[in-house]
């Protein structure tokens, strides 16, 4: 796609658990547009199969621990030089259980990955792209941060402050050079992300969605692909609906 609309080339992004599922679709989308790709991932036997395919750089990350993430952004700058795109799609579901049956440690677990590790990503790149005045940040929420899903309360939390986040941050930085910092609210998409879940809580999920199926990553890829685009500079603060219909505001 390079020479085209909404190109990418020359730029660098990061797609953070990038080794499978959507971010692997988002990261080999930025890629055909021209972007050079860190695919980062807890997992780095998948994080390096993705990124050779696509002439990448293929690093282990856990977005969760501050040493792990400032290492791996230290690498990108080596091996790839200042970060124009993050992409935080790295995220767990956690366990399916009504509130009363959790341990408190569920809810750790899953605030350590889906909220402190979009901190700490956001943290470890907003200076550089301050500095620079460009940066386009894309966090990957979900569906369930706006509508609170049954036995998914960790999770469904933590995605309501993933929208927030991404609101505050883009406010900080608005009229600071051309940086914006968006999310998206995608409803359920078959990945391995719905085996870690309870059959009932899946199947509750589909049957919310009007359009009476379940979202394509290629479908998401796209719509990452336009909002971390230069073209896609008046837009800030904003939490994209990618949900069949679910979302109703
Ligand atoms: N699939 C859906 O239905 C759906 C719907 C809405 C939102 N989402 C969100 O989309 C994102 C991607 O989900 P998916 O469906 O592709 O799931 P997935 O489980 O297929 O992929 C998640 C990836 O994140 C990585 N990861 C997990 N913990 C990590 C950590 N601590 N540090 C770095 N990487 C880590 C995993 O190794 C994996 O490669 C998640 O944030 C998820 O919450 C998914």
């Amino acid at each position: 796609m390079p020479g085209t609309f909404f190109s990418l080339e020359n730029q660098v992004a990061v797609v953070t658990g990038g080794g499978q599922g959507i971010g692997e679709g988002i990261a080999r989308r930025l890629h055909a547009a021209g972007a050079r790709v860190a695919v980062l991932d807890l997992r780095p036997d998948t994080a390096r199969a993705v990124a050779n395919s696509i002439d990448g750089v293929g690093l282990e990350c856990d977005v969760s621990s501050p040493s792990s993430v400032s290492r791996a952004i230290e690498r990108v700058h080596e091996r790839l030089g200042p970060i124009d795109i993050l992409v935080n799609n790295a995220g767990i579901a956690g366990r399916t259980a009504p509130l009363w049956q959790l341990e408190e440690s569920d809810l750790d677990q899953v605030y350590a990955v889906n909220l402190k590790g979009v901190f700490l990503t956001c943290r470890a790149v907003i200076g550089e792209m301050l500095d620079r005045g460009y940066g386009r940040i894309v966090n990957v929420a979900s569906i369930a941060g706006k509508e609170g899903n049954p036995t998914l309360i960790p999770y469904s939390s933590t995605k309501a402050a993933v929208i927030c986040l991404t609101k505050a941050l883009a406010k900080e930085v608005a009229g600071r050079g051309d940086i914006t910092v968006n999310g998206i609210s995608p409803a359920v998409v078959q990945t391995k992300i719905l085996e870690t879940m309870a059959p009932e809580t899946v199947s509750y999920m589909v049957s919310k969605i009007p359009m009476g199926r379940t979202g394509r990553i290629e479908e998401i890829a796209a719509l990452v692909h336009f909002l971390v685009s230069r073209e896609c500079s008046f837009t800030t603060g904003q939490c994209y609906d990618i949900s069949g219909g679910r979302a109703t505001y």
